[in-house]
């Protein structure tokens, strides 16, 4: 049975709602206000999201221009295969592009390229790419939108449960309010769009960073490992499930050249 989050919106909400506005305010702030350097611990960000409001996320690559979408197009040949041509991977190990920032993505592709971020296929297929190759492709898979998933409808609950609530009394932080109530990210702090992602995937990613796998040593790539660390196999089971169902109310981006 398909789940469809955009059509749940209770108002207990009002409040982690705030926080969100509360935090991305704060890293819009730290940014303006510091160059790329704090390094706040990564255990206190996960065990208090709010404490990760001044966290300052990493310069992207350099570009000579924004990207380009239409350039992009060209650029991104080779990443259909396995991403599809449209960011919509049909095989779930590899993730969904589709709707995912450019500056999210060109992070990426920036760590895969330098070693950080540890992935052999990508390391290859990062390397040749220049930073405004990175930019175009980013703009053009942010330009699509993601197919929706299905989730395990006996998942649900507890999946949405952490999902907006997390636990305090484990200390896990509610994942939206890094990753929006609907899964979309913030583009600004570089947090990813989750909505629609592959169960498959985002269940072997949170594994790995449980497991002890970092995506580099900047203060962004301590995040994730932190909190992973506290959910167990059924949290991420339920997470994964949940997170494939998601289904952003308005996925559609900002700019939207033709396919
Ligand atoms: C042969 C298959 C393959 C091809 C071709 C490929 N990728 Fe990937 N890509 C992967 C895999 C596998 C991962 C997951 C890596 C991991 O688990 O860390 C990935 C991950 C990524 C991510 C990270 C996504 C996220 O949500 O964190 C980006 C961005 C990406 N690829 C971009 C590209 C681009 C751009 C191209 C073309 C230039 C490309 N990929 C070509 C297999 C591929
Ligand atoms: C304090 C902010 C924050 C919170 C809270 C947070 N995340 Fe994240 N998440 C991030 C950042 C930042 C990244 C990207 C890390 C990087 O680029 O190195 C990320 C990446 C991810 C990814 C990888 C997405 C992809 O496309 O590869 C998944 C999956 C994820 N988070 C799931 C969760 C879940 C599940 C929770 C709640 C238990 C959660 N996150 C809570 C900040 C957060």
């Amino acid at each position: 049975m398909s789940f469809r989050s955009a059509g749940f919106r209770p108002a207990v909400l009002g409040s982690a709602i705030a926080l969100v506005f509360a935090l991305s305010a704060s890293v819009v702030t730290a940014q303006d206000a510091q160059p790329k350097t704090a390094a706040p611990a990564a255990a206190a960000t996960a065990a208090t999201p709010a404490s990760a409001a001044p966290l300052v996320a990493p310069a992207v690559a350099e570009a000579a221009k924004p990207g380009d979408a239409a350039a992009g197009q060209a650029k991104a040949a080779a990443c259909g295969a396995c991403h599809g041509m449209d960011g919509n991977s049909s095989d779930a190990q590899y993730p969904k592009l589709a709707g995912q920032s450019e500056r999210y993505i060109v992070r990426q592709l920036t760590d895969f390229k330098a070693g950080k971020r540890q992935n052999p296929i990508m390391l290859g297929m990062a390397t040749p790419l220049s930073p405004q190759d990175m930019h175009d492709v980013g703009a053009y898979f942010a330009s699509k939108t993601p197919l929706p998933g299905v989730a395990d409808q006996a998942l649900v609950e507890k999946g949405e449960t952490l999902f907006r609530q997390g636990d305090s009394t484990r200390g896990i932080p509610a994942c939206m309010a890094c990753h929006s109530i609907d899964g979309r990210g913030n583009p600004g702090a570089m947090y990813p769009q989750l909505t629609s992602q592959h169960a498959q995937y985002v269940q072997a990613t949170l594994k790995a960073w449980h497991d002890g796998t970092t995506w580099g040593d900047d203060a962004q790539s301590q995040i994730m490992p932190a909190i992973a660390k506290k959910l167990d196999a059924d949290d991420i089971s339920a997470l994964s499930s949940y997170i494939e169902g998601l289904h952003s109310a308005d996925t559609q981006p900002a700019a939207t050249p033709s396919p």
